[in-house]
């Protein structure tokens, strides 16, 4: 059973810079809140309450400032920085104490998922015992992705932005990995671009028989918040939906107090917090 995970939130954001040379990609709106939020609710459904959350050199005190030591939604959070983004796997090196002998789930702090029956999905992949789990989709444009072809739920190639694809089935950014992630990612070498690669991570785990494919369905939506227009695409569709339900996607204290994790006492606390706003104004109905 997953019970710990690392939230990546760091990286330079250079597809958005000027905005990114003095804010934090992660800090940026999706919608009428944080992009960090999305991330942080997709782990909170599978149940995960202990987060290391990785961010850039210098950038700590703005997330502790926003998330706290994460009691405020049920959950505790540690955070470290990551003096250069050298590549996903480094979240390994840098959370070594934080997973101990667990195992962890990674997921890049600009993924965005929401679908019905996500959570029973994840929960279910959660219980991972050995091995690592990745999760795909189907995409138009397989040449802007990592790709992985799948025989019986295990994975047989990967590539990463093939020129010709073997499959149309990306890689998103959420993992499950055993323990033994931390000394595989010991022998992970840098690449031509000198960064540690997650497709090599993960064909590691392959190579011994152990990487599996969960599918997320056409019902599900994985959107990355990397440039300007993703973040405007993705704030509509979340503008969308929470407009037409009347319902919050990845407010973090509903979640939590649907989980038994935090009672009225805590929502209240929040709404002090954040204020009066319309994030206020949602968390009062829950009372
Ligand atoms: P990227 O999109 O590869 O990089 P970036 O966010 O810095 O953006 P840009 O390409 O515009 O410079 O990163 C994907 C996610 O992983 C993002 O949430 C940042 C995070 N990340 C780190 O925190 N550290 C790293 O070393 C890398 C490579 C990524």
């Amino acid at each position: 059973m997953i019970k710990k995970a690392i939230i990546l939130a760091g990286g330079l954001g250079t597809r958005l810079s000027p905005i990114t040379k003095s804010i934090n990609k992660h800090l940026l709106p999706i919608n009428d809140k944080p992009l960090i939020f999305y991330p942080l609710s997709i782990l909170m459904l599978t149940n995960i309450k202990d987060f290391l959350i990785i961010v850039n050199s210098g950038t700590t005190n703005q997330f502790r400032k926003l998330l706290g030591d994460g009691s405020r939604f049920g959950t505790r959070i540690k955070y470290a920085e990551q003096k250069k983004p050298i590549g996903v796997p480094d979240a390994f090196n840098i959370g070594e104490k934080f997973i101990g002998k667990d195992s962890v789930a990674l997921i890049l702090g600009d993924n965005f998922f929401y679908g019905q029956s996500l959570s029973s999905q994840l929960l279910k992949a959660s219980k991972l015992k050995t091995g690592a789990k990745i999760f795909l989709q189907p995409v138009g444009k397989p040449e802007n992705f990592g790709i992985a072809k799948v025989k019986n739920q295990k994975v047989i190639a990967i590539q990463e932005k093939p020129k010709k694809s073997k499959s149309n089935l990306a890689i998103t950014g959420l993992y499950f990995f055993d323990n033994t992630v931390i000394k595989k990612t010991k022998k992970l070498k840098k690449s031509k671009r000198n960064e540690l690669e997650i497709v090599d991570l993960l064909n590691l785990y392959k190579r011994e028989n152990k990487l599996n494919a969960e599918f997320l369905g056409r019902g599900a939506a994985w959107l990355d918040a990397g440039t300007l227009v993703d973040f405007l695409e993705t704030s509509n569709f979340v503008n969308l939906i929470e407009k037409r339900q009347d319902l919050k996607i990845a407010c973090l204290e509903e979640i939590a107090f649907n989980k038994a994790w935090i009672d009225k006492n805590n929502i209240k606390n929040s709404i002090n917090f954040y204020g009066k706003c319309q994030y206020s104004d949602y968390l009062k109905k829950l009372l």
